[in-house]
């Protein structure tokens, strides 16, 4: 199956954020995701819309947020006029679900919702209007460097078919411990897209990485 890679900052040299944005474009990933933490729906604190802005002049892909905040409604305008292609909002965060990814869609973003490992699907049938993409999180949100949670592998499998039987196919990211070890399983279970922070950027050429994901990937099947 192909796969889609996008590349989180939270591993990059923040000393040298451009020069790590420049390389990651051009090791061929797909995509950048930018973890936006508050300190308190996580217990780490990384940076705010400013930065996507600045990133936003080195390159020109796709761009996702990952809203690790207790109020993502202060912080989805600013992230989509700094350049975000897609914002993910935590569904644990959330009493008005569908009003936030409503406005994210109005606004001109592609709307996400992203899960905790212990968060059910069962909200999907309810927003599905709404829904572009799904994040699924394979570790506890707040860092990086984590080791994937296997339980959560099926919740793959899962969004993708209730997402198909109502319908309305939304893209699948994954997010969490992915390197050239966990990612057979996760393109197995049929995702769309997987993020990496420490696999990418403590690979020690970036570019090799990249295609040998892209290749393992191309090589296994989705088994539905
Ligand atoms: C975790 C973040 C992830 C993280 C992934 O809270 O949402 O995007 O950066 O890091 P790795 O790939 O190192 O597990
Ligand atoms: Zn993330």
């Amino acid at each position: 199956m192909s796969i889609e890679i996008s590349a989180s900052i939270l591993a990059a040299d923040f000393l040298h954020l451009e020069e790590e944005i420049r390389s990651a474009v051009s090791s061929g990933i797909d995509g950048l995701h930018f973890d936006i933490m508050d300190g308190h729906f996580v217990p780490n604190l990384t940076f705010g819309p400013l930065i996507i802005k600045h990133a936003n002049a080195a390159a020109q892909i796709p761009f996702s947020v990952h809203l690790m905040v207790d109020n993502p409604d202060f912080y989805i305008d600013e992230c989509l006029e700094a350049g975000a292609t897609s914002v993910f909002v935590h569904l644990e965060t959330h009493i008005h679900l569908h009003r936030t990814l409503s406005r994210i869609s109005e606004k001109g973003g592609r709307a996400g919702v992203a899960l905790n490992p212990a968060s059910p699907l069962s909200f999907l049938p309810y927003v599905i209007d709404v829904t572009d993409e799904i994040l699924i999180m394979t570790v506890n949100p707040g860092f990086a460097s984590q080791h994937m949670i296997p339980s959560v592998l099926p919740k793959i499998r899962e969004a993708r078919a209730i997402s198909n039987n109502l319908g309305k196919p939304v893209k699948i990211s994954v997010d969490g411990g992915i390197n050239l070890e966990t990612l057979a399983a996760v393109v197995e279970s049929g995702a769309h897209n997987v993020v990496t922070a420490s696999a990418f950027f403590g690979a020690k050429d970036r570019r090799v990485f990249v295609e040998e994901m892209k290749k393992k990937a191309g090589a296994i099947s989705f088994r539905p």
